[in-house]
């Protein structure tokens, strides 16, 4: 039978992109994009696309019932630093579209459910260097507690109704045609536009930083190889480490250099140093790699290289 995939939070910097992605694989029609916002030109153009909110379960069923929806990828969520200002809205958000979803697969309307987690299940306690899949998790931010609550009721539904629920535990992820709203590796993106248009930035991480980060194009295979994978080869039903690149600001800047030898960096951390402090500078994604055989094509030149390129040739800055 063919799928028909509901994406909620397709306007968002993931969604965007893996909107597209699943539109080329399984047909325009087959591919419903939604979310609060309209989309980009692209998005709305390409198929299907439902104003929904996240959190309104019977608006999803709706919507299921209508394309006959086989699988659903829930991206809506609020990122690190908008979570940290609006603690209890985070919480509402994060939990209570990722339950409503779950409770439609347990009901059996939905036969799939993709839910991303983040590295952010960690705190300072979790090893730094290569933390481990299964290790110590204590995260201090309302979006690593809301992530890893998450990660515990995906398997809670897995084990307990036996849904067929997958999760990535996202690195910070870089691309340019959607920007983040709200994340703590979100200076990763920013460099780079800043870095055309003004030849200089201003880096709200200290320069020593060091952070586990992954291109889109990367991000986006790896959440569709999990959700193609076969059942018996997703071993884990909380959240997968994924892992590509790690580096530090300043070896960024140095990267960048390359391309722009003019540009220029500045160092002014503020409170995101603190959430960027506790989580691991890098990662050790060994069972994504034998369970489902991720591998990352994109390390940091080429990332640079598209990064500068495309923001470009698409005249952003
Ligand atoms: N990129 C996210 C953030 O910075 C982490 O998952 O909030």
């Amino acid at each position: 039978m063919s799928e028909s995939i509901l994406i909620i939070g397709a306007s968002g910097q993931i969604g965007n992109e893996l909107t597209q992605a699943l539109r080329l694989q399984y047909g325009n029609k087959q591919v419903i994009a939604s979310d609060i916002r309209e989309g980009d030109e692209e998005m709305m153009r390409s198929g299907p696309f439902e104003i929904m909110d996240a959190t309104d379960k019977e608006g999803i069923l709706s919507i299921v019932k209508k394309y006959k929806v086989t699988q659903v990828y829930l991206l809506a969520a609020m990122l690190s630093v908008t979570a940290e200002e609006h603690p209890k809205k985070a919480w509402d958000l994060n939990m209570n579209a990722l339950l409503g979803v779950l409770d439609l697969a347990k009901e059996k309307h939905i036969k799939q459910v993709y839910w991303p987690s983040s590295i952010a299940v960690f705190g300072s306690t979790t090893p730094k260097e290569n933390t481990p899949q299964k290790t110590i998790m204590e995260p201090s931010t309302v979006y690593g507690i809301s992530k890893l609550s998450g990660e515990f009721w995906c398997n809670y539904y897995h084990e307990k109704y036996g849904v067929d629920v997958r999760s990535i535990r996202y690195p910070g992820i870089i691309s340019w045609k959607t920007k983040p709203g709200g994340g703590t590796t979100d200076y990763a993106i920013d460099i780079y536009f800043k870095a055309l248009k003004e030849g200089a930035y201003e880096c709200f991480l200290s320069e020593e930083t060091r952070l586990p980060m992954m291109y889109m194009d990367d991000a986006v295979a790896a959440t569709i190889q999990l959700m193609q994978a076969k059942p018996a080869d997703v071993k884990l039903r909380t959240g997968y480490n994924l892992a590509a690149i790690d580096f530090t600001p300043a070896e960024m800047a140095l990267e960048i250099k390359k391309h722009l030898p003019d540009f220029k960096i500045s160092y002014k951390p503020d409170f995101r140093q603190k959430i960027a402090a506790s989580w691991p500078s890098s990662i050790d994604d060994t069972a994504a790699r034998k369970d489902w055989n991720w591998q990352h094509q994109f390390d940091l030149a080429a990332i640079t290289k598209e990064m500068l390129k495309n923001i470009k040739t698409e005249s952003i800055v």
